[in-house]
Formats: structure tokens, sequence, C-alpha cells
């Protein structure tokens, strides 16, 4: 029997080391340095004769063919549009989020709607679970396997057997593998697993979707490598106390990573949202003051959502400021500008922000509807309800230009709203809109025209 063999490695950045230090020297963390038993062996976790890897050999630029990659449809457009078009054979893609968002509940989904067979293999639920859970969201289906397995040997084995076109393993830090000794969940056994799935699928061409927990501050947990492996991470975000879930994608190498899906969470299991617009805004008939609506654009998609701002006077010594969804520090420069350029007295205020269903937006377009709405909150009047915003505000008070503001326009045309603010800098190239395009430069202007 071989020497059982050890190496030291970062549990923070996944630097190896011969013996151990204190601090690592590649991402300067102190106190990260594990030893971790490692044994290699020189064979294919698969046995199989039938999977063989092509033979690969080096070919002229010009007669690489370049016809379009064939891609599966995985019967979920919000999905389908974030992996660029559906998923590629044989690529690995990495689905991670907080716990308890969705994950699980997205990919069961996924297996259970596909009409290909779909293995879906889990080392956290038990078949008798994950049934139950299947129930609830789509009972009927005779194509979609369920294992719970952990290892990997064991994995290929059944894969073997079963022959899928599709593989969801849930998840990723569940699994382990025989070639290394160390605990399932550390960076040598998340490696050397992802490796191994990596190796499968492209031989194999078989598509793989992996769900990767994330750590306390929001990355991926294992090493930083593991995204670089695979072929298309995404993540799923939101406030679990919402229903509203978005799906970004934030690296992929067959497509854009400014696309991005939307689902809404129900009894039964996730719901596509395919006109985020309508279900952001409330429908509120009688105008309430400090409500005001934002023309955005999240990664592709124009999107308006709806801003709620509570300005009362302060009861304790220091004004209170805190916004949800919405980044702090900005709603305190606009707070100071206000003040400063527009001769607002906020500063004995407090300052309630919240963007309504739980997202949360890094568009600076969406200042002017956050002003506006601070704005309506102070004075106690309602904004009307066909108006909306899209414009960033400078630290002079200006109203700045945005991208894509066409697009911005026609999502509120279609929606049915009467007036857009924009800042008068900006180009816009439509012609006969039906939708009153009023331009501004100057927050004056924005008070005039909305409280008279
Ligand atoms: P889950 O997919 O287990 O999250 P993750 O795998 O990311 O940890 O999602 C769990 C939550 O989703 C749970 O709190 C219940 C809720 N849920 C629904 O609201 N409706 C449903 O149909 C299902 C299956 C789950
Ligand atoms: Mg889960």
């Amino acid at each position: 029997m071989a020497k059982t063999k050890t190496a030291f490695f970062c549990q923070n950045c996944g630097t190896q080391y011969a013996k151990w230090v204190g601090q690592c020297v590649a991402c300067k963390e102190w106190n990260t340095i594990v030893e971790e038993v490692i044994q290699k062996e020189e064979k294919t976790p698969w046995k199989n004769a039938k999977i063989t890897v092509d033979k690969i050999k080096p070919l002229r630029i010009n007669e690489i063919s370049t016809e379009k990659e064939l891609r599966l449809n995985v019967q979920d457009n919000e999905f389908n549009r974030v992996l660029g078009g559906g998923l590629v054979p044989g690529s690995l893609v990495l689905l991670g989020g907080e716990p308890g968002i969705g994950k699980s509940t997205l990919l069961l989904q996924v297996g259970l709607k596909l009409p290909y067979k779909t293995l879906y293999v889990s080392g956290e639920e038990s078949q008798k679970q994950i049934k139950m859970r299947a129930d609830r969201i789509h009972p009927n289906n005779d194509t979609c396997f369920i294992l719970t397995a952990t290892r990997t040997q064991d994995i290929f084995q059944h894969i073997e057997a079963i022959d899928p076109e599709i593989v969801i393993i849930d998840s990723i830090q569940t699994l382990h593998s025989d070639y290394i000794e160390s605990a399932a969940g550390s960076i040598s056994q998340i490696r050397e697993c992802t490796a191994e799935l990596i190796k499968f699928a492209k031989a194999t061409n078989t598509p793989m979707i992996l769900i990767g927990h994330i750590t306390k501050d929001g990355n991926i947990a294992g090493p930083k490598i593991l995204e670089h492996m695979v072929d298309t991470v995404l993540q799923f975000e939101g406030d679990r106390n919402y229903v509203y879930r978005i799906l970004r994608a934030l690296k992929n190498r067959f497509g854009s990573t400014a696309e991005l899906g939307i689902y809404e969470m129900q009894g039964d299991g996730l719901r596509e949202v395919s006109n985020p617009s309508e279900v952001l805004i409330s429908k509120n008939e009688e105008g309430l003051s400090g409500t005001a609506i934002a023309a955005t654009v999240e990664g592709m998609r124009p999107l308006l959502i709806e801003i709620q701002a509570l300005v009362s006077s302060a009861v304790y010594g220091t004004p209170q400021r805190s916004a949800t969804g919405y980044n702090a520090k900005r709603l305190n420069m606009l707070l100071a500008v206000l003040e400063k350029r527009a001769g607002f007295k906020l500063a004995a205020k407090d300052v309630f922000l919240n963007i309504t269903g739980g997202i949360s937006v890094d568009d600076p377009a969406i200042d002017l509807a956050v002003v506006a709405a601070i704005l309506s909150s102070n004075s106690d009047i309602a904004i009307s309800k066909g108006i909306c915003f899209a414009a960033e505000i400078g630290l002079a008070g200006e109203i700045r230009p945005v991208q894509r503001v066409d697009q911005r326009i026609i999502e509120a045309e279609k929606l049915g709203f009467s007036t857009i603010f924009v800042s008068k800098n900006n180009t816009i190239s439509l012609k006969d809109t039906r939708i009153n395009i009023k331009l501004i430069s100057k927050i004056e202007e924005l008070v005039s025209s909305l409280f008279g």
C-alpha cells in the first residue's frame, strides 16, 4: 500500500503548501492553512469502455466547424435565457445561492419538466423527501430518476446504468471521492469531485448542473478555482421573506452575463415571471404620498419598480436613515444633495426607503425616482399614477443621462404610463411616442412640475 500523502491547503483560496504556514502567501489570510490527506490514483473513475474520450488533435482554425452549438431546451424560458439559449451538451453549470432560497426547488422543477431522461442526485435529502416536494411541483413524470448518493464512484456507476441526458447534483459540497481521504466539503474534496464530474461530462457529452453552497460573505463555498473549472456560474438570489427570486449569470462561456431570469416562489414551485414590471408595481388606485415608479434596466431587461419613502420628524436626537434594496450610502448622498443643492431641510428627519418586492437594484437610473418619492413623502403630496422616472442624480444636483433610455421609455409606454421624466442630456432616438417625455436638468424643475 502506498504511503499516505498529505498536503496543506488554504481554506480560503485553495493554495497548496508542502508544510504548514501561519499566513497564506496568496490571499494573505491568517490561520487558514489546514492539513489534508491526498491520495491520487492514475485511473479514470469510471470503467465502462463504452465511454471513450475523443481523440483530440490540433486543427487549423479554418477547419474548426462553427456550426451553431446544439442546445438542450430546458423548458423554462427564464432558465433558458440566463443560460444563453439553453444548456450546452457536455457543459458544467454551477448554481449558487443562500440556504432556503430555492435552489433545490428550481433544479428539481427543471428536472421534472424536461422531456429527457434526467438523473437528480441528492446528498442532502432522501428520495421520499424529494418525492414529497416533487408532488407539490409537478406530480406526473416518468423520465426523472432520483438518487441519494454522495460517493462519486457510486454516482458514475448509476449514471452508466441509467444513461441520463442531464445530471443534476445537489450539492457539490456533499460529494466525496475515494481518491481523496479528507472529509466531504473540504477544499480538496470539492476540487477532486468537480474535476471528476467535468471529465465525465466532457467525455460523455452529458450536461451537468451542480448546486453550490455559499459562505457567509456570499461566495461559493470551496476553492475559488471551482468557478474557473465550470463553464457557467449562476446565482439565485432574493429575499427569503418575499416571493420574488432573481436568477443571474455571473460567468457564462456560452452566453451573455447580462441576462436575468425572474421567478415567483409559490406553494407549488417557482413560477416564471415573464412580465416583471406588472407584478412589481402595486395596484393601489388612490394615490399614496411617498411612492414613485422607476424605469430601470436590470441586465438586459427593462423593469418598472416601485420605490417607497417615508420621511418623518426624528423622534430621537440622531435621525435614522435606512434603505432596503437600495444602497444606504447612495441614499445619504441623495439626501445631502437635496439639502445643499435644492434647499430641502431634511437633516432633522428620519428617512426610510424601500424597494417593493424585496429585490435589490443597483441601477443608478433609479435616483430620480428615489428623490421624487422622498420629496413626495416630505410634502405629503402624492405623485400622479401615470408618472415614472429614469435618471441619475449627480453631486451638483444635476439630472444626468442614463443608458438605454429608449428601452425604458418603450417599457413605460407599454405599461400605460403617460409621462416619463428623463435628463435633458439624454439622446432619445424614438419618434411618435404616445408617452409624454419630460426633459429636465435640475431638481427644481422636477419639484415645480410635480408639486407645482
Ligand atoms: P429549497 O429549494 O429547499 O432551498 P435551497 O435548496 O436553496 O436551500 O427551498 C426551500 C424553500 O422554498 C422552503 O422554505 C419552502 C419553499 N417552497 C415553496 O414556497 N414552495 C414550494 O413549492 C417548494 C417546493 C418550496
Ligand atoms: Mg437544497
